[in-house]
């Protein structure tokens, strides 16, 4: 089943995902949550911290396991998803960062790397409800467009269209590492709930095809359509086209 909720505002978008997110740890809270990195989750996880600070919510018995990073970057590389999680999440709640993982990007061996992650993922009994973005190709983590769906953690070659978007982070394209670290489809589509977020129209026309269009790895967040649970947060610039063809999906 997929709920889609449309807030008029990023901020909207981001005080929603973090209710959310809050009811989890709130049920459970030795909850393990798959987490996100990107533009997208930022607002998200400042909700979030706010909570915590306010005392609404710990993270003290919760365990965290992030989808990707990039491959050949050291995790004190401001740009490293390691890095990103510290400064934007971890650092502001009360999190035991022992409790935290993120996908090495300086293991020897990539593949070794993969095996290790997924071993870490099953022995903490799979994820309880993962956060996503989706990339402006569709990817998911850094699953992107194939001709196959990946059920492990992968090493793959980035996209020139992710490496394009993600360079806005970069001095330049050329920085923006070639390769990657993600878990595969199989951890997400066996979290117990997923919670997407997306904002803005560049996002629009994806997040249309990918729930409404055809399952393909062409598209992978498209494999989420046979998810039980799975909430989608949007503003609305990003839900302009579900909200034209689709109204009724739209519930709140
Ligand atoms: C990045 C990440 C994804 C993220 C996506 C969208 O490359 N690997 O996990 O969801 O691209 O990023 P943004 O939120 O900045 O648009």
């Amino acid at each position: 089943m997929i709920r889609f909720y449309c807030a008029e505002t990023y901020e909207g978008m981001s005080a929603r995902a973090a209710t959310f997110m809050a009811a989890q740890v709130l049920a459970k809270p030795d909850s393990v949550i798959g987490l996100a990195t990107g533009s997208t989750p930022i607002g998200m996880y400042t909700a979030l911290a706010d909570k915590c600070s306010r005392g609404e919510i710990t993270f003290k018995d919760v365990r965290t396991v992030n989808l990707d990073e990039y491959y050949g970057i050291d995790p004190t590389h401001d740009q490293s998803y390691r890095y990103f999680m510290n400064k934007n999440f971890f650092e502001k709640i009360d999190i035991c960062l022992g409790n935290t993982n993120v996908p090495n990007g300086k293991a020897e061996d990539p593949q070794a790397e993969c095996a290790r992650y997924d071993a870490l993922i099953d022995s903490y009994g799979g994820i309880d409800m993962q956060l996503l973005g989706i990339g402006r190709d569709g990817h998911i983590g850094f699953n992107e467009p194939g001709d196959a769906f990946i059920p492990g953690t992968n090493y793959i070659k980035l996209t020139e269209d992710t490496i394009d978007a993600n360079s806005r982070f970069f001095a330049s394209a050329d920085e923006v590492p070639k390769y990657a670290l993600t878990t595969g489809i199989r951890a997400i589509m066996q979290a117990k709930k997923i919670l997407m977020v997306v904002n803005g129209e560049s996002k629009a026309k994806i997040l249309e095809e990918a729930f409404f269009g055809p399952i393909t790895p062409a598209n992978p967040a498209s494999i989420l359509q046979l998810h039980p649970d799975v909430v989608v947060c949007g503003d609305a610039p990003a839900m302009a086209i579900i909200a034209e063809k689709h109204p009724e999906a739209i519930i709140g």
